[in-house]
């Protein structure tokens, strides 16, 4: 078992708090092939995971994927499909957990409050009356809760935010459509319905995971462009803003985001609240970047002030053959590049100005006592890649 997630929840037992590591649990992974949902899958397999043995159900609509995990039960399933999901997800009566790490991201901001509320909805209303043993639902959402991002039309970034460190008692921006919002109006909407169910929201900063199947990868963004920029031959430009290069950064392990979510789920202080969960530190981008040199084999380059801020959506147009040489000759799993190249994500991220830092106090003071080294986690996800053959 992870030493923290067990000492997280050792300390909830000193404080006498509610810990149903006896029981058998049943976890719906809704969005189980994404960087958080793969965390969730691989830690709730594990034998010693608190709440354990669990049994795994793990909803996406591409169904079993390339890397798959022996204990899950892989269902495919469009949950913005109401229909699908009461064909597929109302016979799963022995249900005990919901952990919702999934969302409909490439749309107009209003457009994607009404999606991603309605995903939600058709999930809770199917499995809440269908499945009479659950009793807890983890909604993922993340430190966007805190700010709102638009391009104006001249395409510059605005944004608007809460003074960081964000901490969870800051309300919510007001005149904005932020689909994290929505989410949770639908969760307290339907739990209301429903006593004895409990609820947590966890909001990650960005997120160090892997999956061939996100749509917010940036580990396997920012691998695959400097895998391009090796097979090709040109030189690995930070794709950003100095203030992003320069300034301090935090960032969310997905397994360290997968065992908050686990220890939200078994302890009685983790129920029914929302908390920051990032891991802990803060790193630079320019310290990742000369690791992602190392870690590919490319020569580190250094933020030069004086050029043009590289937009990779504009460059990485006519990578796309590029990209099918390199899974071809170096037998990767066959993956297209607009799959793992996620450049518009990662040109908002990289290409802001502002400080994003969240505050972890509260996860702390409520007894979730883990924490990751930012750089070690980088490298270990890039290591992941390569080993499931995402990267040469
Ligand atoms: N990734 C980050 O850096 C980050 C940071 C902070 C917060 N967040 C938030 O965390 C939440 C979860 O994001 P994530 O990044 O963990 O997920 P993700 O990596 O983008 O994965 C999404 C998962 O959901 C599945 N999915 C998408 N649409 C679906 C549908 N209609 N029906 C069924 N399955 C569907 C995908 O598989 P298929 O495509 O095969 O369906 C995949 O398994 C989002 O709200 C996101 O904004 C993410």
């Amino acid at each position: 078992m992870n030493w923290w997630l067990s000492r997280s929840i050792h300390n909830a037992q000193q404080k006498n708090v509610e810990y149903r590591g006896t029981h058998e649990n049943v976890g719906l992974i809704i969005g189980v092939t994404g960087v958080v949902g793969n965390s969730l899958a691989g830690t709730l397999s594990s034998t010693d995971t608190p709440g354990g043995p669990w049994k795994i159900y793990g909803v996406s609509r591409r169904g079993t994927p390339v890397c798959s995990i022996a204990k899950v039960t892989y269902i495919q399933c469009d949950v913005s499909k109401s229909t699908d999901v009461q064909a597929k997800l109302s016979t799963l009566k022995d249900v005990t957990h919901i952990f919702w790490v999934t969302s409909a991201f490439d749309l107009s901001t209003s457009k994607c409050c009404e999606i991603n509320g309605t995903m939600f909805r058709n999930v809770l209303t199917c499995v809440i009356p269908n499945a009479p043993n659950l009793r807890h639902i983890c909604l993922q959402t993340g430190g966007m809760h805190y700010m709102e991002i638009h391009r104006s039309i001249d395409g510059k970034l605005c944004v608007t935010s809460h003074d960081p460190p964000f901490h969870e008692d800051m309300k919510r921006l007001e005149n904005v459509h932020n689909f994290y919002y929505t989410l949770e109006d639908v969760l307290f909407d339907e739990v209301s319905r429903k006593p004895t169910l409990t609820w947590s929201v966890h909001r990650p900063d960005l997120i160090f995971g892997f999956s061939p199947y996100s749509t917010l990868n940036i580990i396997g963004t920012l691998c695959v462009y400097a895998t391009i920029c090796k097979f090709i031959h040109i030189p690995m430009k930070f794709p950003g803003t100095e203030a992003v290069w320069d300034s301090y950064s935090n960032a969310s392990d997905a397994n360290l985001v997968a065992e908050h979510q686990i220890w939200a789920a078994m302890c009685a202080q983790g129920k029914n609240r929302a908390f920051n969960i990032t891991n802990g530190d803060v790193f630079k981008w320019k310290h990742l970047w000369k690791v992602l040199a190392e870690e590919i084999g490319v020569e580190y380059v250094e933020f030069n002030a004086t050029e043009k801020i590289i937009s990779l959506s504009e460059m990485m147009k006519d990578k796309g053959p590029v990209w099918d040489k390199i899974v071809k000759d170096n037998k990767l799993i066959p993956t297209k590049l607009e799959e793992v190249g996620l450049w518009g994500f990662a040109d908002m991220l990289l290409g802001g100005g502002t400080c994003r830092l969240s505050s972890v106090n509260r996860s702390k003071e409520n007894g979730f006592i883990g924490f990751r080294n930012s750089i070690n986690s980088f490298i270990f996800w890039i290591h992941k890649a390569k080993h499931n053959r995402l990267i040469p």
